[in-house]
């Protein structure tokens, strides 16, 4: 299977992130070493306020560590300019948050042809693409309606197809069911397993609620800024 292959796509080594508030200083990210291979399904879980999302956000170059590696698909992040930064996420990276994010003028066609355009892609063939992924998606009753005309669980799914439509080497995700109830989150990881069994495509996913981790196959759980535990996920 996919996931059993060891091309690393994420590599992180020794990263510290530390925030300063006036006198006090808060270290969330205490050393953190991490290697996510090509087909992987990993959860990151732990306890709030433990590092989740400052570590998802730094993997995903949307936040700098003070010290430490963070290398995607063999690029150093840290070398980047911001430019350039910007350019090889849109390229590599695609997320999805909480709240959805989509954008409120747009309907679902055009919320997941945007990246491409933003690449340079003709509308038409960005729009061919977004049609194509949001009806295997189920969304093919949806294509032009706006966010306001979408349950959360559609909502969630257009986030999902705008994020792997330019088909980045890694998806990440911060708490995508965070605002679903329990038949959407579960429907939402199915797509998540399908997308890593069949596409190959390598998925780190945050997330609290215990009763999804059995979706995936790793499970990396972080306690005060370090890695606690780093098991894989028994298939009965
Ligand atoms: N921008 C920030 N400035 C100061 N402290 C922050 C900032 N972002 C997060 N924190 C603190 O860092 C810790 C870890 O936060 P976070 O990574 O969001 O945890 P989690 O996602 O696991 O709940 C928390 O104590 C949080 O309050
Ligand atoms: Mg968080």
């Amino acid at each position: 299977m996919a996931y059993m292959q060891k091309t690393p796509v994420l590599k992180v080594e020794k990263l510290n992130k530390i925030y300063k508030n006036g006198e006090s200083t808060l270290q969330v990210l205490k050393e953190v070493d991490l290697t996510i291979y090509q087909g992987e399904f990993t959860f990151i879980i732990g306890a709030s306020g433990s590092g989740k999302s400052s570590l998802l956000q730094i993997m995903g170059g949307l936040d700098k560590a003070n010290s430490g590696l963070v290398d995607v698909c063999g690029q150093d992040l840290s070398c980047m300019t911001d430019e350039s930064l910007a350019a090889f996420r849109r390229k590599n990276m695609g997320f999805v948050f909480q709240f959805f994010n989509l954008l409120e003028n747009l309907n679902a066609i055009e919320n997941v042809a945007l990246p491409l355009m933003l690449d340079g892609v003709s509308w038409k063939e960005a729009s061919d693409k977004a049609k194509k992924l949001l009806v295997e998606f189920g969304l093919q009753e949806r294509l032009h309606h706006y966010p306001y005309q979408l349950s959360g669980g559609q909502m969630q799914r257009v986030a999902v197809c705008r994020a792997i439509v330019a088909k980045p080497s890694l998806l990440l995700a911060d708490e995508p069911t965070g605002n679903l109830d329990s038949k959407s989150a579960r429907d939402l990881l199915s797509l998540f397993r399908k997308l890593s069994n069949e596409d190959g495509q390598t998925i780190v996913m945050v997330t609290h609620d215990m009763s999804l981790i059995d979706m995936g196959h790793r499970v990396i759980d972080i306690k005060d800024g370090q890695i606690e535990d780093d098991r894989r996920v028994e298939k009965g």
